[in-house]
């Protein structure tokens, strides 16, 4: 079966632009990424669009469709009816390169300010021996395909440009958990807690725990439940932890 979509495509550059308005044909089992493509094969040759896989594993093709934050290449045309108007805009937390290309060197930037895994000491590589359990939870976390869907949709900086200095958003907070709850990393002998790091250093005090970006996650991990709760009680505890405290001070005074 076929039928015409009415579509609404943002267009436009640095400077600006608007929404315009496509009639394109729709068959069955295609998605949102099919029409752009033929938008592009059919009406307008220089819509600029990212995609890579086309199979939800590269994280290239994210845009808002119909206002909410998904991966065109996985975004069934048979969710919407077939009078709906399907409205695609970029990315709005990111600035706009071009039409539905933006700009997410913000990640890149976030990604490079999180230190990385310290090997411990005295481990050769290749004998490094953990629970099942903490295998299965930097597992979940690295499902992440990057897609930035989640630091997209986070309020922190969807609505406030201003915190982007200080907040990493969920998807390097959830690295930081990682590294946290790693059993094996070393990075507390060099001095670094990650925990205190993430509320002190990343802006992990932002986050009020909405789950917006748990919803929203094509690849369904639990941010917010298993990442950034536990992350923000590693926090506390160590923050009101007495024998920490004390800790810290004996520490200090040797100093
Ligand atoms: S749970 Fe936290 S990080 Fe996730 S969207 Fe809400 S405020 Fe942002
Ligand atoms: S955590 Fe999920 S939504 Fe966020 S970047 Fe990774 S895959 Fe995308
Ligand atoms: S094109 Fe790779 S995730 Fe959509």
């Amino acid at each position: 079966m076929t039928h015409t979509a009415h579509f609404k495509v943002w267009r436009g550059d640095t400077d600006g632009g608007d929404l315009q308005d496509y009639e394109v044909e729709v068959n069955d089992g295609e998605v949102v990424l099919d029409i752009i493509h033929r938008l592009q094969a059919t009406q307008v040759a220089d819509l600029a669009v990212r995609w890579n896989c086309k199979a939800g594993k590269c994280g290239s093709c994210s845009a808002e469709v119909n206002g909410r934050p998904r991966l065109m290449c996985m975004t069934r045309m048979s969710v919407f009816e077939p009078d709906e108007t399907v409205t695609v805009t970029p990315l709005r937390t990111f600035p706009v390169i071009r039409d539905l290309v933006t700009d997410v060197s913000f990640n890149y930037d976030k990604a490079r300010q999180v230190p990385a895994f310290v090997p411990p000491k005295g481990v050769p590589a290749g004998e490094y021996r953990m629970q099942q359990v903490d295998v299965e939870r930097s597992q979940e976390f690295r499902k992440c395909i990057e897609c930035f869907l989640c630091q997209d949709t986070c309020h922190v900086v969807r609505d406030h440009e201003e915190n982007k200095t200080s907040f990493a958003g969920p998807r390097f907070l959830m690295r930081i958990a990682e590294l946290d709850m790693h059993p094996l990393d070393a990075a507390a002998d060099q001095g670094l807690v990650r925990s205190a790091s993430a509320q002190e250093d990343h802006g992990l005090g932002y986050c009020n725990i909405t789950k917006c970006c748990t919803e929203i996650c094509p690849e369904h991990i639990q941010i917010t439940d298993n990442a950034l709760i536990p992350l923000k009680e590693r926090a506390i505890d160590r923050k009101y932890d007495p024998l920490v405290w004390l800790g810290s001070k004996i520490r200090r005074r040797q100093d």
